[in-house]
């Protein structure tokens, strides 16, 4: 059976983790949907568009990995795509409750859908977008955390602050 497994998310923006996940799933699925949500309730830094960009820069060199944006339900956005397969990045406990509750929805919302969840490797553990986003801002150095283009986009934003 040809599964499509959606991973979804902000990337807002894409980290080495994000990357992590994706390499991982690559291995597993012969189609993978990135799939960004343009989440206009957490005011992303980057457009949808920008986060798109980055994410399939980042991404090209994995034939069967798609990037897309989307605006609504992941449960229809999975339909659409043919997903049988949510793939969701769990780091520590923390992420626990918050995945539960979202895949619990999910499966509401599609009882067909699959919720899975992989690990990133130790060092990508302690990595989110959002205190990636905090340290560029502060002119920190996140090039151990993100791809270089990425890297290249925080600090041509924060730059022009
Ligand atoms: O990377 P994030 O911000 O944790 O991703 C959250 C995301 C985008 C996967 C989630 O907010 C989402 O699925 N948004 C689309 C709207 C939706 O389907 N909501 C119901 C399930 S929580």
């Amino acid at each position: 059976m040809d599964i499509t497994a959606i991973y979804p998310g902000t990337f807002d923006p894409i980290t080495s983790g994000h990357l992590d996940l994706i390499v991982r799933a690559s291995k597993l699925y012969p189609r993978v949907v990135v799939a960004i949500a343009a989440n206009t309730g957490k005011s992303p830094l980057f457009t949808l568009e920008e986060r798109v960009k980055l994410a399939a820069e980042v991404t090209k060199a994995y034939g069967h990995v798609e990037v897309i944006g989307f605006e609504g339900l992941l449960a229809e956005c999975a339909k659409e795509q043919g997903a049988q397969v949510i793939l969701r990045g769990l780091r520590t406990v923390a992420d626990f409750e918050y995945e539960c509750q979202m895949a619990s929805l999910n499966r509401y919302l599609a009882s067909d859908l699959e919720t899975l969840f992989l690990m990133p490797t130790e060092q990508h553990t302690f990595i989110s977008s959002s205190m990636i986003r905090e340290i560029a801002r502060y002119k920190g150095d996140v090039s151990r955390f993100v791809p270089e283009n990425v890297e290249k986009q925080l600090r041509a934003k924060f730059n022009q602050e």
